[in-house]
């Protein structure tokens, strides 16, 4: 059969080596890798370029309320352009179940949005902020057997923490349903003790962000959730990993042959803390949770990619405007309280991974790949569907101009966050030509893709969940007396049950 579309001559790399060879793509599958390769429908001249598999971002907010209840600026079809443009072939962002919210219903409402709107390949994760009966016993296990096999839970944020004992139910549920849990791990009455005394002193500021949220909130949470996980010997994926403490628990978790996964994000790899120091409320642009850390921390997280102990890196795109309608809902007089926590990600996840990493020599290509693409298609159930270049995998592909030097500029991107915390930055490396299921998406600046031609993407089992490992005597107990029958009653699921 004759290809749909040939890439000829380009240099690939997939997360185990970098070689030359053309594509064929018949159906939006890869159906040949190798040399000389017939002509197709349509030829691309990949010669002088990178052809890589298209990202996956697996932490991102789409069309969603934060924690604090403000819907973010981008919704699935700008979100899901803005990622294409910077090479991104499949988003996984999170339906949010606020509380009192019944968690079938905001997947299913969260579904339709994509549908109608998303560009690329999707899927989405579930958040959790109830563990009643009908969220853990029937929604959720009814969602994750329908291909949603993940979901992220918050230690922090009032409106949406759960407490340790919340966090074992849902974390016995995952081990039950082979989930993977994502943990926000922050130490909440931390924060807002030290946040109440910034306060009392006139400290409004948006650095105080940073100081509120310190390093040990994290390593305490990161540790907590470690720790909450091995009970059960159930994986967990820390998210938003920033601080050198949190990585160390990790790594040690990891020695010891617990399941834990580390994510962290382009942010903190490349901006420090004292952004968040600029005069006025200019700070507000940086603040994120965790909070941008410092010189030393980004020197760990770098190590920490390169050493195996975080596996993935995400955009964690939470994008507010910078006005009253998005991060400063109360204008100036915003304290550091008020605003919106979160950067926009998105578009320039890869180039500024690619840029400070791969031209940088801190990342070999296949280092690269692995971070942006295929560790996530593992993680999450995508493998060996995306996430590689083999025969029979979709054809998501981004050709990359290696060289190719760009300015950055919030009105080149295409995002509705209206600026860049990267404003002015120069990078080296572009995804000019992105490829998802056979379609050429983004080619020469443009969009080649209509409103809703995204697929869903069913999902698979979480590596991680599957991977033969040999559970702990205490995880083989603990499990066995969380899967007791008596103890999953919707009445031993009420906050009156809990002794
Ligand atoms: O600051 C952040 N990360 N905002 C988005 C919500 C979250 O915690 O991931
Ligand atoms: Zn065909
Ligand atoms: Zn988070
Ligand atoms: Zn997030």
């Amino acid at each position: 059969e004759i290809f749909d579309l040939t890439i000829r001559g380009g240099t690939i790399a997939d997360d185990t080596r970098v070689f030359e060879a053309d594509i064929g793509v018949i159906d939006g599958l890869i159906a040949a890798v190798g040399p000389n390769l017939a002509a197709g429908r349509r030829d691309i001249d990949a010669r002088g370029r990178l052809v890589l598999p298209g990202g996956i971002d697996t932490h991102c907010h789409v069309e969603q309320r934060s924690g604090m209840g403000m819907m973010c600026a981008d919704d699935w079809y700008s979100a899901s352009v803005s990622a294409a443009f910077g090479g991104t072939t499949m988003i996984v962002p999170f339906a949010a179940q606020h509380r009192g919210m019944s968690l079938k219903q905001v997947a299913h409402d969260y579904a339709a949005l994509a549908a109608e709107k998303s560009v690329i390949d999707y899927s989405y994760h579930l958040i959790l902020s109830e563990t009643d009966a009908t969220t853990l016993d029937t929604d959720l296990v009814e969602l994750i057997r329908s291909g949603i096999t993940s979901f992220k839970v918050y230690m922090t944020y009032d409106q949406l923490k759960l407490d340790d004992y919340q966090l074992l139910d849902v974390l016995a549920v995952a081990a039950r349903e082979q989930a993977l849990v994502m943990v926000h791990a922050e130490n909440n009455d931390v924060i807002r003790w030290v946040s109440q005394r910034l306060l009392e002193r006139g400290k409004v500021a948006p650095k105080h962000h940073g100081v509120s949220h310190v390093v040990l909130a994290e390593a305490e949470a990161t540790n907590r959730a470690i720790a909450l996980s091995s009970l059960l010997d159930v994986p967990i994926l820390i998210v938003h990993v920033s601080a050198r403490e949190a990585i160390g628990t990790i790594a040690a978790a990891r020695q010891m042959g617990a399941a834990v996964y580390g994510e962290t994000c382009p942010h903190y790899l490349t901006l420090t803390e004292d952004a968040m120091d600029a005069p006025g409320m200019e700070g507000a642009k940086y603040c994120c949770s965790p909070p941008l850390r410092d010189a030393d921390a980004q020197e760990a997280l770098w190590a920490a990619l390169k050493e195996g102990v975080l596996q993935t890196v995400s955009s964690d795109h939470a994008p507010y405007r910078f006005d009253a309608s998005g991060k400063l809902p109360f204008g100036d007089a915003t304290t550091f309280k008020q605003m919106a926590n979160g950067m926009p990600g998105l578009e320039l996840r890869l180039p500024l991974l690619f840029s400070e990493g791969v031209a940088k020599g801190r990342l070999t290509l296949p280092e690269f790949v692995a971070l942006s693409a295929t560790n996530h298609a593992r993680m999450f159930g995508l493998y060996p569907r995306k996430g590689h270049l083999a025969v029979g995998a979709d054809a998501d592909i981004a050709i990359w101009h290696a060289e190719r030097e760009t300015t950055l500029t919030s009105a080149a991107l295409h995002d509705r966050v209206g600026y860049t915390p990267y404003e002015g930055m120069t990078i080296t490396g572009w995804p000019e030509t992105v490829i998802n299921a056979g379609r050429v998406i983004v080619e020469a600046g443009a969009l080649h893709a209509e409103r809703g031609s995204g697929r869903f993407i069913a999902r698979t089992a979480p590596l991680p969940c599957t991977a033969p490992r040999p559970l702990s005597p205490r995880g083989r107990f603990f499990r066995a007396l969380a899967d007791d029958a008596a103890a999953r009653t919707p009445a031993a699921r009420t906050p009156e049950a809990r002794m």
